[in-house]
C-alpha cells in the first residue's frame, strides 16, 4: 500500500502551528493503528499537539479516527434508551456502582464499559472484582443479555473499541503528553461515541485529587467534550464537580463497595449519596424517561434489587462477606478544633501505597487495601479522635502511607472549613 503522507510531514505541520488536514488525521491514525506509524513519531506530534494544541475541527475529526479504528456498539434491540455517565476520576469516587443500578430501577438501560485504574484513582472495574466470583470479561452478546435483563451492565470494554485510543494512552503515559485538552477529550469521547450510548452525563472532575486541578480548566475540558458528543449525536452535559476532598468515607476496592451498597440501601454518606442522585436525575432527565424519582428508588429497595441481579448476572455473590486486609493502623488528631480541610491527593496516594492502586499495568492489587475516613472537614474533632483507620494485608507498607497523610488535614482551633461546592458549574450544549 502506497502511504498517502509521510509522519514527517504530519509532525512538522503541528509543530510549525499549522492545522493538520482532515487527511492527515484520519491517515495518522489509521497508520500508527496499523504499526506504519512509529512510537517516537507519534511521540513527537503529541508533543506538538500537547504545545500548540487543535482546533474544534482538528478535535472532532481525530475523535472520528479513534472511533473508526474499531468496531461500535449498538443497543437498538433494548426496548428503553441507553443513558450512561463519564467520572474523568477522584479518590473515593465509587459513584458509577450505586448510580448504574439506581438508572436501571428508574427505567434507563445503563451500558457503562469501563476500566481499570493506574495510579492514585481507582478504576470501576477494580473495585467491582473485589466481590467473589464477578466477572469483568464479556463478550457482547453477554452484555446485551445482562443490559437487556438487569437495564445495566457494567464491565471491561472489548480490545476492539477504539484500539487506537489504548495504543495512544498508553505512549501518552511514558511520554508526558496525557495532559493535552483535545487529547484528554478525544481519548474519553472516542471510546463513549463507540460504546454506542445515546445519553452521555460528563461528571468532570476539579480539585487537588483530579487529574484537573485547575477549575477553569475542568470546565475547558468539559465544553470541549459535550461539543464533541453532541457532534457525534450523543445527548451530551457535563457537571463540573469537587475533588478536592475525597468523596464519601472511603478510598480503597471492596471497601467502597461496602459504602456503595450502604447507599443502595438507602443510607451511606451524604456527599455520595447526593451527587448519586444529581447525576441519576441528569441521565434520566436527558434521554427524557420519566418514572420513578432516583431518591424513591434508593428508599424502596428497587436500586437494591437492580444491583443484585447485576452482580449475578456477571458470576458475582452480592451476599458473600467482601474481602478485608489482613493488618489495620488507627490514625488519631494530635490537636482539638475544626478540621478545616482533607487533601484528597494525599489520601488518594496513601491508600495506593497502601496496594488498593497499581504502578503499573496488570500489577495485582489487594482487593482490601484502604483507608477509612472517620471525620471530614467541617467537623470539630476533639485530640486523640480517630481521623484515618488504613488498611493492607503487609503491614511494610504503612511507613509509606503515613508519610503521604502528613498534612493532609488541617485542624484549627476556631477555623472554617471552605471546601469546594459538590457541583461547580453545569454545562449543556
Ligand atoms: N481518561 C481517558 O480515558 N483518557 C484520558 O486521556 C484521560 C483520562
Amino acid at each position: 500500500m502506497i502511504e498517502p503522507f509521510a509522519a514527517v510531514e504530519v509532525i512538522a505541520a503541528k509543530r510549525d502551528r499549522n492545522e493538520l488536514s482532515n487527511e492527515m488525521i484520519d491517515w495518522i491514525i489509521s497508520a500508527y493503528t496499523r504499526g506504519v506509524v512509529a512510537d517516537e513519531q507519534m511521540s513527537a506530534l503529541l508533543m506538538a499537539i500537547l504545545l500548540n494544541g487543535m482546533n474544534s475541527r482538528e478535535i472532532s475529526r481525530w475523535t472520528n479516527a479513534m472511533i473508526n479504528s474499531g468496531e461500535r456498539m449498538n443497543w437498538s434491540a433494548l426496548d428503553r434508551p441507553t443513558t450512561d455517565k463519564h467520572s474523568t476520576g477522584g479518590v473515593g469516587d465509587k459513584i458509577t456502582l450505586p448510580l448504574a443500578p439506581l438508572v436501571a430501577a428508574c427505567g434507563g438501560a445503563v451500558p457503562q464499559l469501563s476500566g481499570r485504574g493506574l495510579g492514585h484513582t481507582g478504576g470501576t472495574l477494580d473495585k467491582l472484582e473485589s466481590i467473589p466470583g464477578w466477572r469483568a470479561e464479556l463478550t457482547n452478546a453477554e452484555m446485551l443479555k445482562v443490559l437487556q435483563d438487569c437495564g445495566a451492565v457494567i464491565c471491561a470494554a472489548t480490545a476492539g473499541l477504539a484500539p487506537a485510543d489504548k495504543k495512544l494512552y498508553a505512549l501518552r503515559d511514558v511520554t508526558a503528553t496525557v495532559e493535552a485538552i483535545p487529547l484528554i477529550a478525544s481519548s474519553i469521547m472516542s471510546k463513549k461515541i463507540a460504546e454506542g450510548t445515546s445519553v452521555l452525563i460528563l461528571d468532570v472532575k476539579t480539585g487537588n485529587g483530579a487529574f484537573m486541578s485547575d477549575p477553569a480548566r475542568a470546565g475547558e475540558l468539559a465544553r470541549t467534550m459535550v461539543q464533541l458528543g453532541t457532534d457525534a449525536g450523543v445527548k451530551t452535559r457535563a457537571l463540573v464537580t469537587a475533588m478536592d476532598v475525597p468523596l464519601g468515607l472511603t478510598v480503597g476496592n471492596a471497601l467502597e463497595v461496602r459504602e456503595s451498597v450502604e447507599v443502595l440501601a438507602g443510607g451511606g454518606p451524604a456527599d455520595v449519596r447526593e451527587l448519586t442522585i444529581l447525576l441519576a436525575r441528569e441521565m434520566l432527565s436527558a434521554a427524557n424517561i420519566k418514572g420513578k424519582d432516583p431518591a424513591d428508588a434508593l428508599k424502596d429497595g428497587s436500586a437494591m434489587d437492580h444491583w443484585r441481579a447485576m452482580i449475578s448476572a456477571q458470576g458475582g455473590n452480592p451476599d458473600a462477606p467482601l474481602p478485608t486486609a489482613k493488618e489495620s493502623h488507627q490514625v488519631r488528631a494530635q490537636h482539638s478544633g475544626t478540621m478545616t480541610s482533607m487533601h484528597a491527593l494525599k489520601v488518594g496516594v496513601a491508600s495506593w501505597r497502601l496496594g488498593a492502586g497499581r504502578s503499573r499495568q496488570g500489577e495485582k492489587l489487594q482487593a482490601g487495601a484502604g483507608i477509612e475516613i472517620h471525620a471530614k472537614p467541617g467537623e470539630v474533632v476533639k485530640e486523640g479522635d480517630l481521623l484515618f483507620t488504613l488498611h493492607t494485608d503487609e503491614s511494610a507498607r504503612f511507613e509509606r502511607a503515613l508519610e503521604s497523610l502528613e498534612g493532609a488535614v488541617t485542624i484549627v482551633q476556631g477555623g472554617t472549613a471552605n471546601p469546594l461546592p459538590l457541583i461547580i458549574e453545569r454545562i449543556e450544549p
